[in-house]
C-alpha cells in the first residue's frame, strides 16, 4: 500500500491525444520509472497499466475506496458537456459523470496540458462536443493546472514533489496554473530577445535572419504574450524547445490558443 510519503495518483484520460503522457514518459530527472515505483504510486493510468476492460474498471473502484481523501487525480484531456457529455465515454459512462465521481474524492486534482485545464484543441471554435478543462466541472476543489501542448514533464513533476515536499500545493496564478512555472513570459527569458531588442527579425522562414537566429516575431512568435519556463527549462535532455529550434511560440499554454494566438505564422 502506499505511504504518506508516496501518494497513489489516479490519471484519467478524456478527450485527447495522449501527447502529456508520452511527454512525461520521456521525462529523466527523475525517470518515470522513480516516479512510478520510489515517488508516487501510480494505481491507475489507462496507457501505463496492465490492466484492460472491466479488470480496468474494477481497478478504479477499489482504489478510489481505498485512497478516498488521499489520491491525487491527475486529468489528462478535455470533457465533452454538450447533450450530457456524450461525445466522450469510457465503458459505458460519460467523461463527465467519470469526471464528477473520481475528482471529489481525491486529496488534489491536476489538469495536464492545454486538453484538461482550458478544453484544447477540441475546444477550438465552433467547440461541437462542448468541450471544457476540469476547472469548468469540478468546483469542489482546487484544480492546479499544468498547461501546455504537451506541457513540460517537470512541470507536473515539480509539481508533485513540491506537495510532497511541503505539504501544499504550489502557489498559482488566477488561472490555476503554478508560478514556479508559468510566473514569467517566454519573451522576458528568451535567448533571441537582444535580436527582437535591437531589430533583427526573422521576415521569412529560411532566409538569412533566420539562418543567423534572429527573433521570431515578424514570423507569428507570441512567446511577448505566452507565460511559460520553456527557455529556461527546455524539453528533454536535447535541450530543444520551440523557439530554440527555429519555430515561433504558438501560446500553448494560454488559454483558447488554438482560436486566441492564430493565425500560428505571419509573413
Ligand atoms: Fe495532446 Fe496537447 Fe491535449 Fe496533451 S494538451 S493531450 S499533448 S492535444
Ligand atoms: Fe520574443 Fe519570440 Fe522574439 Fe523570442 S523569438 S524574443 S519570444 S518574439
Ligand atoms: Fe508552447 Fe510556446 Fe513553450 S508553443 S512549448 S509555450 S515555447
Amino acid at each position: 500500500a502506499a505511504s504518506p510519503q508516496r501518494p497513489p495518483v489516479i490519471w484519467l484520460h478524456f478527450m485527447e491525444c495522449t501527447g502529456c503522457t508520452e511527454s512525461l514518459l520521456r521525462s529523466s530527472h527523475p525517470d518515470v520509472a522513480r516516479l512510478i515505483l520510489d515517488l508516487i504510486s501510480l494505481d491507475y493510468h489507462e496507457t501505463l497499466m496492465a490492466a484492460a476492460g472491466h479488470q480496468a474498471e474494477t481497478v478504479l473502484e477499489e482504489q478510489l475506496k481505498k485512497n478516498e481523501g488521499r489520491f491525487i487525480c491527475v486529468v489528462e484531456g478535455a470533457i465533452s458537456k454538450k447533450d450530457g457529455g456524450i461525445y466522450c465515454k469510457i465503458g459505458g459512462r460519460t467523461a463527465l459523470e467519470i469526471l464528477n465521481h473520481v475528482a471529489p474524492k481525491a486529496q488534489m486534482v491536476i489538469a495536464i496540458g492545454a486538453c484538461a485545464s482550458f478544453g484544447g484543441i477540441q475546444a477550438a471554435h465552433p467547440n461541437p462536443t462542448g468541450a471544457v478543462g476540469v476547472r469548468d466541472i469540478i468546483k469542489v476543489k482546487p484544480v492546479i493546472n499544468i498547461p501546455g501542448c504537451p506541457p513540460n514533464p517537470y512541470n507536473i513533476l515539480g509539481t508533485i514533489l513540491h506537495t510532497l515536499t511541503f505539504g501544499r500545493p504550489p502557489e498559482t496564478d488566477e488561472l490555476g496554473r503554478p508560478k514556479f512555472a508559468y510566473g514569467r513570459k517566454i519573451h522576458d527569458h528568451c535567448p533571441r530577445r537582444p535580436h527582437f531588442d535591437e531589430g533583427r527579425f526573422v521576415e521569412a522562414f529560411g532566409d538569412p535572419g533566420h539562418q543567423k537566429g534572429y527573433c521570431l516575431y515578424k514570423v507569428g512568435c507570441k512567446g511577448p504574450v505566452t507565460y511559460s519556463n520553456c527557455p529556461v527549462i527546455r524539453f528533454c535532455d536535447v535541450g530543444a524547445w520551440p523557439v530554440g529550434s527555429g519555430h515561433g511560440c504558438i501560446g500553448c499554454t494560454e488559454p483558447g490558443f488554438w482560436d486566441t494566438m492564430t493565425p500560428f505564422y505571419e509573413h
